[in-house]
């Protein structure tokens, strides 16, 4: 279990599941330097946890997250040495990108309020994002004389279709969860009152399946998405004989009549 205790985010464990929870409330959990230099910490540490088989991100208070600190990530940084805006800018952009992505661990995300701006990379970074149906979303760079850049653009050219993302991005537009599941931004809305009943229920789900399946199911997914079809062909026979080299016990257990597949998880052994 993860002991080093961050400034600006919290950490809980229980039985496997990894809680981190952003902890500026009082600034809407935007993200600040601080806040990068903890995430991309305590997800390098989390990597090789072993009390940590699914992850959990959400915000404290009515927030999930405000975007970048637009005083400390953008107006203070402006007068920082180039040395410390590279450090800040490669971290934000590490954890956010590649760090969740690579995790072993599936990452949720619970989107339980506020989340504007570079805040839309960590909800297309988590592996599932389930938001409370009136947690409000929005690209609201353009109102304040700006534009989605770097990474957040990349995320709408990736993930949503140019319709809906180009409409965001111009007018600034706020919408909700059932409009974010709509546009394929989020997994899933649900009722406030039932985000931590269905976020628990999809994490038990994970915390009962083989994490090595797991792993793979993440690198072929992302590999594949990232890659052109032949190398991603490779890439998942390459994973595939990883997955097999151990036998295949879950088949083993099928053709026993241990369980059956279509309806839940076999039984795998803890390492
Ligand atoms: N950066 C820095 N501080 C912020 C941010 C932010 N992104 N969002 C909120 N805060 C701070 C406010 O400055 C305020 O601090 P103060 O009490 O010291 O003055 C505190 O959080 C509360 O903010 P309010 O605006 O009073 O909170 P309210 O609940 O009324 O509104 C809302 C919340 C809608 C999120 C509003 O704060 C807002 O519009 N924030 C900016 C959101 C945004 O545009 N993010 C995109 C950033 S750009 C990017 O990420 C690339």
């Amino acid at each position: 279990m993860v002991e080093t205790k961050y400034e600006t985010v919290l950490v809980g464990n229980e039985n496997g599941l990894t809680t981190i929870t952003f902890n500026r409330p009082e600034k809407r959990n935007a993200m600040s330097p601080q806040l990068h230099r903890d995430m991309y910490a305590l997800l390098s540490e989390l990597r090789y946890d072993k009390d940590t088989r699914v992850i959990v991100i959400t915000g404290a208070g009515e927030s999930f997250c405000a975007g970048q600190d637009l005083k400390q990530y953008f107006l203070e940084m402006d007068s920082q040495p180039e040395r410390v805006r590279d450090e800040v800018r490669t971290l934000s952009r590490y954890w956010r990108n590649e760090i969740i992505r690579t995790m072993p661990q599936p990452v949720i995300g619970k989107i339980n309020g506020w989340c504007f701006g570079g805040a839309f990379t960590i909800v297309t970074a988590c592996d599932i994002a389930i938001a409370a149906e009136d947690a409000v979303f929005g690209l609201s760079e353009v109102n304040f004389g700006n534009f989605p850049g770097g990474e957040v653009t990349t995320v709408l050219t990736e993930q949503l279709q140019p319709k809906h993302a180009l409409f965001y991005a111009l007018t600034g537009n706020t919408f909700n969860a059932k409009e974010a599941e709509r546009i394929g931004l989020i997994t899933k809305a649900v009722p406030r009152a039932d985000l931590d009943k269905e976020t628990m229920a999809i994490a038990k789900n994970l915390l009962g399946k083989d994490p090595v399946a797991v792993k793979a199911v993440k690198e072929a997914w992302y590999y594949t998405f990232y890659s052109n079809p032949d190398v991603a062909y490779e890439i998942s026979g390459l994973v595939s004989q990883r997955v097999n080299a151990r036998g295949r016990p879950g088949i083993q257990q099928f053709k026993d009549k241990q369980y059956r597949p279509g309806l839940g998880a076999y039984k795998w052994e803890k390492k």
